[in-house]
């Protein structure tokens, strides 16, 4: 479904990403994961084509290198980048409403159907429907914005370090709708730092160190520590 060929990126002269090359097959999650500073958020700006790369992208067999960024979103991506935004104003029931009604011909019958099944994994924000997104914590901020990108149904989900800044009990909830997604056969590329938590809700794993892939595989190779370690510290 994403085939990334070659990407690199340099800020400057710096380089940050080097020769990263990976695929997402459909109804699969992919994870990359690394520590701070390894790159993982550039390789998502250079995807959704948000700064300049070199390399090639494919979403479903189309060439989306040099395609602007809405345009791509427009094919079915839904990319949640690291600093997530809803719209504090308003409540959360309509923040859920306006990410539905984005895309074009959609009932109400559809949008109350929807919300069910989005009451079931998040519970937080049933209980908190009428409140303005504004006065929810960081955490609930955070799984609304998730919640806003699920209803839409997107073809496609590209999550930036989800977990991070979660409380135990949200990231907890967090993984189970992850394993959600992939039991529906949602696609997903995530990147993330909490490695053994994503590895157990991932089919394919890659390890990025110092912007460069170090290692990859499928995910229960890794369910082994001695690789993970050998990954992130070894030659
Ligand atoms: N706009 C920028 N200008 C210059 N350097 C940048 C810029 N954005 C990122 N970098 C550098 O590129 C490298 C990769 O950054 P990136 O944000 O992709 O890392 P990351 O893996 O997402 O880290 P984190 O887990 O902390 O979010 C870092 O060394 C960072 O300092
Ligand atoms: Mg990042």
């Amino acid at each position: 479904m994403l085939n990334v060929k070659n990407l690199t990126v340099y800020y400057g002269r710096a380089l940050a990403v080097s020769d990263v090359s990976f695929k997402v097959n459909k109804g699969e999650i992919v994870a990359i994961v690394g520590s701070n500073g390894a790159g993982k958020t550039t390789i998502l700006n250079a995807v959704m084509n948000i700064i300049p790369k070199k390399g090639s992208v494919f979403f479903k067999n189309i060439d989306i290198t040099h395609l602007k960024t809405h345009r791509i979103a427009n094919l079915g991506v839904s990319y949640l980048p690291d600093k997530r935004t809803v719209f504090k104003e308003l409540s959360v029931l309509d923040n859920l409403k306006v990410a539905f009604y984005k895309i074009p011909k959609r009932g109400i019958e559809d949008f109350n159907k929807k919300l069910e099944d989005i009451f079931e994994h998040f519970p937080n924000l049933q209980e908190k429907l009428k409140l303005k997104a504004g006065y929810l914590s960081g955490g609930e901020q955070q799984m609304l914005s998730i919640a806003q990108s699920l209803i839409r149904n997107p073809e496609f989900i590209i999550l930036d370090e989800p977990s991070a800044g979660l409380s135990p009990k949200l990231v907890k909830d967090l993984f189970n709708i992850i394993s959600f997604m992939k039991h529906n056969k949602l696609t997903v590329l995530i990147v993330e730092q909490n490695v053994n938590k994503t590895i157990k809700v991932s089919d394919t794993v890659y390890f990025l160190k110092n912007g460069k892939i170090v290692d990859y595989g499928s995910a229960r190779d890794f369910y082994d520590d001695r690789r993970i370690k050998q990954a992130y510290f070894g030659g």
